[in-house]
């Protein structure tokens, strides 16, 4: 273990840290040691042989637990403002840290929307001091692109851009203006996320329904698979070499071509993992867009997830209340997904289909390379964000149970082997056991780094 013990550079003789996690297994640059991780300050101050480790304040007892890197889920909608009774920050944040996510990446479909570096330091404020697991914001385009320079100064992880909804003034149905806005946030340091379905193909499936049709069946049905395949064979053409992401992919073809261009996939557990044939029995509950797919496509996603093609598993958690999901008529799309997305995982990594490397990649360093975040990763002077995790642990999903508004999911009464114990953000423990336990306010507020935007690191909360 000598050769992997780290601690900050003279620091270790007679150093006094808050806490020392003891007799965790360590996943640690590609293999599982046996070890103590201690925090100062909310950062890793030492990582190796107990025998070697400081004095510490608290003991963590971590025996039979494995220490891994915390979770980042790029893609969450936290709401809260004009949508808190759909979820709010702490709740949202509670229910990360429940679920093993100690960072999340906050969607700007809010209301009032985010489209504004104003705005985003808004939200920034009302989430600081309430949040327990640590945020960052997306922004949509301004309506004026002079506006893309302060958003980026004031610290939005990326742009999202809705194709089939654009919920900006700006025209991106336009291709000289969308290469142009892409440009620009690029060079400013941002990526650009889409949800990729073309608004075209959606129109035309919609005036082909025949009437009668329930709500359900009219949102899978014209939402088909080729609605995702040419807007992202559109984004390909024009956008290629950029830094685009392409969020929550269910269509195989998709991932292909996004690939192709260069850009960055990111898919959810619940095209990953579920088929379109649960409409029949779960119908709204299982509603989200892009909708569930026909099994032999979830099964070649699945494929290109474990081939390596995929670069993140995000959950898309979308909280909706109940009552609006069992509406006649109109059933929003979105699912909660920040309690079920690791624990799925674990599972495959448990029955032997993933690696514990591979489920890092998708999930700590892989959004953290693409939003560039100093986050997802266990090292000394790093911030302290972990999961501890019982991979032999057995769980049945409860949605009553969930720390997020939404208590329904699609995955409800499925069994996961594999479950996160202990989340620790910011050298704060704020899980533990099924509880939160956390001061509110610990998380911090996530800013990306780089010289390209002359920014620093994080700002504290
Ligand atoms: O299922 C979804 N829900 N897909 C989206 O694109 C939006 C999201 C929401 O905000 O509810
Ligand atoms: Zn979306
Ligand atoms: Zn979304």
């Amino acid at each position: 273990m000598r050769k992997h013990e780290r601690s900050a550079k003279g620091k270790v003789v007679g150093m006094e840290t808050d806490t020392c996690i003891k007799g965790a297994h360590i996943l640690y640059h590609g293999e599982v040691l046996e070890g103590c991780i201690a925090i100062s300050d909310g950062k890793i101050a030492f990582l190796g042989k107990e025998a070697n480790a400081p004095r510490a304040e608290r003991i963590l007892d971590a025996r039979g637990l494995l220490a891994l890197p915390g979770p980042i889920d790029a893609h969450v909608h936290l709401r809260d403002e004009g949508l808190a009774y759909k979820e709010d920050f702490y709740s949202g944040t509670c229910s990360a840290v429940a679920g093993g996510i100690t960072s999340v990446l906050d969607m700007p479909n809010n209301s009032p929307l985010v489209d504004s570096a104003s705005r985003l330091a808004e939200r920034a404020r009302k989430a600081r001091g309430t949040i327990v697991a640590n945020v960052g914001f997306y922004s949509l385009l301004p309506a004026d692109l002079n506006g893309l320079r302060a958003i980026a100064e004031a610290g939005a992880v990326a742009i999202k851009v809705f194709m089939h909804e654009p919920r900006t003034e700006l025209p991106v149905w336009d291709e000289a203006m969308l290469l142009k806005a892409v440009s620009l946030a690029n060079r400013l340091g941002l990526p650009v996320a889409f949800h990729a379905e073309d608004p075209g193909i959606i129109g035309e499936a919609k005036c082909k329904l025949r009437p009668g049709l329930d709500p359900v069946s009219k949102f899978v049905l014209s939402h088909p698979p080729e609605a995702e395949v040419e807007a992202v064979g559109k984004l390909a053409r024009l956008l290629r070499g950029l830094r685009v992401h392409i969020c929550h992919a269910s269509v195989p073809r998709a991932v292909e071509l996004a690939k192709g261009a260069g850009f960055t996939v990111e898919a959810t557990p619940h095209h990953l993992f579920l088929s379109s044939d649960l409409y029949e029995r779960l119908g709204p509950i299982a509603l989200m867009d892009p909708p569930l797919r026909p099994r032999e496509l979830v099964m070649a996603l699945r494929a290109l997830l474990y081939d390596g093609l995929i670069d993140i598993v995000a959950s898309d958690h979308a909280p909706h209340a109940l009552g609006e999901k069992l509406s006649t008529n109109h059933v929003p799309p979105g699912i909660p997904g920040l309690e079920t997305m690791l624990p799925l995982l674990l599972n495959e990594v448990a029955e032997g289909r993933l690696s514990l490397q591979h489920l890092i990649s998708l999930v700590c360093e892989g959004p953290a390379r693409i939003f560039g975040l100093r986050a997802g990763r266990l090292e000394v002077g790093w911030p302290a964000d972990l999961v501890l995790v019982d991979l032999r642990a057995k769980h049945v999903v409860k949605p009553d149970a969930f720390f997020s508004k939404a208590k329904f999911s699609p995955f409800e009464g499925l069994e996961f082997r594999g479950r996160p114990i202990g989340t620790i953000v910011n050298g704060q423990l704020a899980f533990w056991d099924g509880e939160v336990v956390a001061r509110r306010g610990c998380g911090r507020i996530l800013k990306p780094e780089g010289q390209s935007r002359g920014q620093g690191d994080e700002v504290p909360s």
